[in-house]
């Protein structure tokens, strides 16, 4: 496995595998890497002949009150985890590399930005499709991996990809939780234990909103309303949203049909966690 954090000597390797006719499959991370980065990289690995694993704190996408400083960074960690999921590249470059002085040039995805996490975080989508816009650029992946759990991520980037036509191909992986049905998240070490104890409730919410749509309930509201509930009677936890909405567009809507996308964004004290099922309803 080799650690690069040069943009010509990545380039190099890549243009001497894919002249080879080696195909490249792409995990971009900000590290801090849990079972559900391995589960991208097992996929990955699966499906190509070069894994590619980026590890990069990318700072335009935090805003000035979040968690950039403080955002977990164990680089040790994740090479051996890399290792042991057999990734070929580490790049992990510096953000002097990734933004130089004068940097001006942004990727800017409007509409879907806007809605769900995009309201709490103005500015985060922005940063989230520039930094991976310029890794695809750099990289040129065969297929881009990326997981369920953040879902408004995915639908923006696949989005970006299409209209930037980009020739990657994107691949989303399920959502690996905890057994107790907390989806795997860096931000889960920030928790302290009641947190813990009290997180488990977004799984719970989500299961019961299914459980609601398979007992036919088809209004939005309706569906929010229990999960919100269920959230505000049984913890200290703050709702951010919770939200039926169209998967594909991310629109919200009034009657659940088609592909449905249940989201929803909880602050366990300071520690802001997001989940998501999507359903399909005929
Ligand atoms: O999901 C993440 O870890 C980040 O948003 C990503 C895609 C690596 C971009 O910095």
């Amino acid at each position: 496995m080799k650690i690069i954090n040069q943009i010509f000597s990545l380039r190099k390797i890549l243009n001497i595998a894919r002249a080879r006719g080696k195909t490249v499959g792409f995990v971009p991370t900000m590290g801090a890497l849990h079972r559900g980065h391995a589960a991208l990289l097992r996929r990955c690995r699966r499906e190509n002949d070069l894994t590619v694993l980026s590890i990069f704190v990318n700072p335009l996408q935090f805003g000035p009150h979040e968690d950039f400083r403080r955002y977990p960074r164990d680089l040790k960690h994740d090479v051996l985890l890399a290792k042991k999921e057999n990734v070929d590249i580490i790049f992990h470059p510096s953000a002097e590399l990734l933004y130089p002085k004068r940097y001006l040039t942004y990727i800017d995805v409007r509409e879907i930005t806007e809605r769900l996490c995009g309201k709490t975080r103005p500015g985060h989508f922005r940063g989230v499709a520039t930094v991976v816009g310029k890794l695809l650029h750099i990289i040129n992946p065969d297929v881009l991996y990326l997981g369920q759990k953040d879902a408004q991520q995915c639908a923006v980037l696949d989005q970006m990809i299409r209209d930037l036509n980009f020739a990657t191909k994107v691949r989303i992986v399920p959502t690996v939780r905890e057994s107790d049905g907390l989806a795997l998240s860096s931000r889960n070490a920030y928790l302290n234990a009641q947190e813990r104890q009290e997180a488990s409730i977004l799984y719970q919410a989500l299961k019961l909103a299914k459980s609601h749509v398979a007992h036919g309930q088809r209004q939005a509201k309706n569906v929010e309303a229990v999960m919100r509930d269920l959230i505000q009677n049984n913890t200290r936890a703050k709702i951010d949203y919770v939200a039926c909405v169209n998967a594909d567009t991310l629109q919200p809507i009034a009657t659940l049909k088609g592909r449905t996308l249940i989201a929803l964004a909880v602050f366990f004290g300071k520690t802001r966690l997001i989940d998501n099922i999507i359903i399909r309803i005929n």
